[in-house]
């Protein structure tokens, strides 16, 4: 095969024959001459087949949105036609040959300008979306930044390490998707809302430094900062405090700033620090935006918000579990603060004890959030007691955390990312959907492969699930 030619690099060819594989953008007849703009993934081009030329009747039948080879000349355009604000600005290419390698029909949507073009059409569609320039940066800029954060983790010793999908469904159930089991019928897997649990594990193991991209799956309302399948980028680490944990994260999203996003300003460095209660005094909200101008979208202004309460009363309404009154705010693994774990031990002042929990905000949107761990069982149980589980419920619910608490935990603690939230902010998008490639509407379907969706009969007989009320 010969090595092919990308349309970024055309300009190394000027005055040389070439043959690109490339999509036609636009497409100008002006009877005797014809324009043409093509682009491959790496970048776009000019064409034009010139009065007489071999390739006028070629020409005359190709069209928009055709996949094309292309044989013709490099040339340097006259000085008078070239427009350096854009990338081959400069060259354009003479079409000897045009060969058509795929017709198309019309596209649906026009893809220069997709910010007033309907949502659900965009991704219903999402394969010809995804072709427009916008959504090319974005996903590109989505691999860079994880590149960029892989790289610098494994730098210092972590390692990103798997952890499954099909997992055990919690016991509050609520929010989270499950998925049926043919092989022991009537039972069924649930897809992890983050890989809590998992990752825990792993400091039992020893990996001490853990990372992962991981895919999350919550049963919620979506809306533009959340999806019902997201990316976290996760992390855990052992023997930390929450000042390690979070200077390491501080300077991991400073570097990322400043190598990837250089036209960006973070507002302030260290990262202004609040707790809980004093951020919810000033601004009535635990994510505040505090940017000092709210329409600078190049400002990053982030802030840890700290010292979050450990527990909260359950709402009557919700209170499907006459025994429990208290629930966790964020996390049941969460370890309260040292200077609580009297009061925690005693069951005394349960609305005022402090967990060690942090979230990270940035421009008003909370893009993550963790804490230190609970790693001495008997003290973990303690958390499940005061939510009123009972011993045998704790067993059941809980037992293998317990368990495994038990063979030398080491302390640890970790955080995750609202990976996609991190980068519809630094992409300034006014939603996650533009930075997913294969988004799901605010309704969660993908509208392109038509998910959710009935399955055969046979399969559910398989399943031996019966749907009632159909
Ligand atoms: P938490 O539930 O706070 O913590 O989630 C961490 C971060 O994930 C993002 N996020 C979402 N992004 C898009 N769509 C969603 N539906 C969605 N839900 C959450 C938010 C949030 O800050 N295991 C703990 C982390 C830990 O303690 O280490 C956890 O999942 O940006």
């Amino acid at each position: 095969m010969k090595k092919r030619i990308y349309i970024k690099n055309l300009k190394k060819y000027i005055g040389k024959e070439i043959e690109i594989y490339a999509r036609i953008n636009t497409r100008r007849d002006q009877g005797k001459m014809i324009f043409f703009d093509f682009s491959d993934s790496t970048g776009t081009v000019q064409g034009i087949v010139l009065p007489k030329s071999a390739a006028m009747q070629d020409a005359k039948k190709v069209r928009e949105n055709f996949a094309v080879l292309v044989k013709g000349n490099i040339n340097e355009r006259p000085e008078n036609n070239k427009n350096p604000d854009v990338p081959n600005g400069d060259i354009e290419l003479e079409i000897l040959k045009i060969s058509t390698i795929n017709t198309s029909e019309t596209i649906p949507f026009p893809l220069e300008d997709t910010s007033d073009i309907n949502e659900n059409i965009r991704l219903k569609y999402r394969y010809l979306d995804l072709r427009s320039e916008r959504m090319k940066k974005n996903v590109k800029n989505r691999f860079r930044v994880q590149q960029f954060i892989r790289n610098y983790l494994a730098d210092r010793g972590f390692l990103e390490i798997e952890t499954p999908l099909l997992s055990a469904p919690t016991p509050e159930g609520a929010r989270s998707f499950v998925v049926p089991s043919r092989l022991d019928t009537g039972k069924f897997y649930a897809l992890p809302q983050s890989p809590q649990q998992y990752k825990q594990l792993l400091m039992v193991a020893d990996f001490d430094k853990y990372f992962q991209f991981a895919r999350c799956f919550r049963d919620e309302d979506s809306r533009g900062d959340r999806q019902p399948e997201f990316t976290q980028m996760d992390l855990e680490m052992s023997f930390v405090s929450e000042e390690d944990i979070m200077r390491l994260n501080e300077e991991l999203l400073i570097t990322l700033v400043k190598e990837l996003y250089p036209e960006k300003k973070i507002q302030e460095i260290p990262f202004p620090r609040m707790t809980y209660n004093d951020v919810m005094e000033k601004y009535g909200t635990d994510r505040p935006d505090i940017r000092k101008d709210k329409s600078d979208n190049d400002l990053l202004a982030f802030l840890w918000v700290t010292d979050f309460p450990m527990f909260e009363k359950v709402a009557d309404d919700n209170n499907f579990d006459e025994a429990k009154n208290w629930t966790f705010t964020h996390n049941p693994f969460s370890k309260p603060k040292d200077e609580y774990i009297t009061d925690f031990v005693s069951g005394e002042n349960i609305e005022n004890i402090l967990s060690t929990q942090y979230d990270i905000v940035l421009n008003g949107f909370e893009i993550g959030g963790g804490s230190i761990r609970n790693h001495n069982p008997d003290l973990l149980r303690k958390t499940f007691e005061i939510m009123g589980y009972d011993q045998k419920r704790i067993e059941e619910n809980f037992g293998h955390m317990l368990e495994a608490l038990s063979f030398g935990a080491p302390p640890h603690g970790g955080i995750a990312w609202g990976f996609d939230r991190l980068l519809m902010i630094l992409e300034k998008e006014k939603s996650i959907r533009e930075v997913i490639p294969f988004a799901k509407t605010g309704e969660g379907k993908d509208l392109m492969l038509d998910a959710p969706d009935r399955i055969a009969e046979k399969q559910l007989e398989e399943l031996m699930i019966k749907l009632v009320n159909e």
